[in-house]
């Protein structure tokens, strides 16, 4: 456990915004690591890059391969890994899946995503020195159909609870995924660990998108997404030259070859 870096991190909150992102390979970690707090290995990899249907058929194996590198890139960020669906049903399998993740990849700390009876789970998995984040709102391992969450009364209580209830776990910190703005801002202000918004407005305690949307490469870019490049356009041009010089016998050129 690296209580040193959670430590630190937590104690950004309300001082500083944590950036977070998400990354699948050392490549991208090795850039994201100068400007973030926290690097994610998300399961969101099993649609971003296995071209799955949603995240709920990703196993603990693939995510250890990512994991393995990610960790290469990374020299100062906090390595969280998440827990794919299935992997932490019972607290035997969850310490099981948690250790192996946790000695394979050297991460700092794994994801949960909130499903009713996780707490015992994410205290038990605290209890053997594992570091937990929790995740709560949109959580896409157990939700078919995308839904703001929190905007009526009823979600609202049983959404504040779930937060308190995750932090009285021994979560360090939790994700806020697409919660109604006024909602992740009293989340934020009860809460002592900090809030990561995703879809949540800028009143949590920090934000994380999922690499792959802000550079423009996913084809994903729902309203709490902001694309900062076209990766995809840049891509397409590149191949196109390539593919123009090629066939001109542009490419290569003497300097190219042996
Ligand atoms: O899987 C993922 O990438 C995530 C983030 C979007 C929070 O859980």
């Amino acid at each position: 456990m690296n209580n040193i870096k959670i430590k630190k991190l937590q104690n950004k909150k309300s001082k500083s915004k944590l950036i977070c992102l998400t990354a699948y390979s050392k490549s991208v970690s090795q850039i994201l690591d100068k400007f973030c707090d926290v690097i994610l290995v998300g399961d969101s990899l099993a649609n971003t890059l296995y071209g799955m249907r949603n995240t709920h058929n990703i196993d603990v194996n693939t995510m250890i391969k990512h994991g393995i590198s990610v960790r290469q890139g990374i020299k100062k960020s906090l390595l969280v890994i998440d827990m794919p669906k299935g992997s932490y049903r019972t607290l035997s399998i969850a310490k099981k899946n948690a250790k192996l993740i946790l000695k394979k990849t050297k991460c700092d700390a794994v994801k949960i995503e909130h499903n009713k009876n996780n707490y015992n789970i994410i205290k038990g998995l605290v209890s053997s020195n594992i570091n937990v984040m929790g995740h709560i709102g949109f959580t896409p391992q157990f939700k078919k159909k995308f839904k703001v969450e929190g905007k009526t009364l009823n979600q609202q209580s049983r959404l504040i609870k779930q937060a308190q209830d995750i932090e009285k776990a021994g979560a360090f910190s939790i994700v806020l995924e697409c919660i109604d703005t006024s909602l992740s801002n009293k989340i934020t202000k009860i809460l002592k660990i900090p809030t990561i918004g995703i879809g949540s407005s800028n009143n949590c305690d920090g934000q994380i998108l999922v690499t792959d949307d802000l550079l423009g490469l996913s084809g994903f870019y729902p309203k709490f997404v902001k694309r900062y490049v076209n990766l995809n356009k840049i891509i397409k041009k590149a191949v196109s030259n390539f593919k123009k010089e090629v066939l001109l016998k542009k490419f290569p050129k003497i300097k190219n070859t042996y």
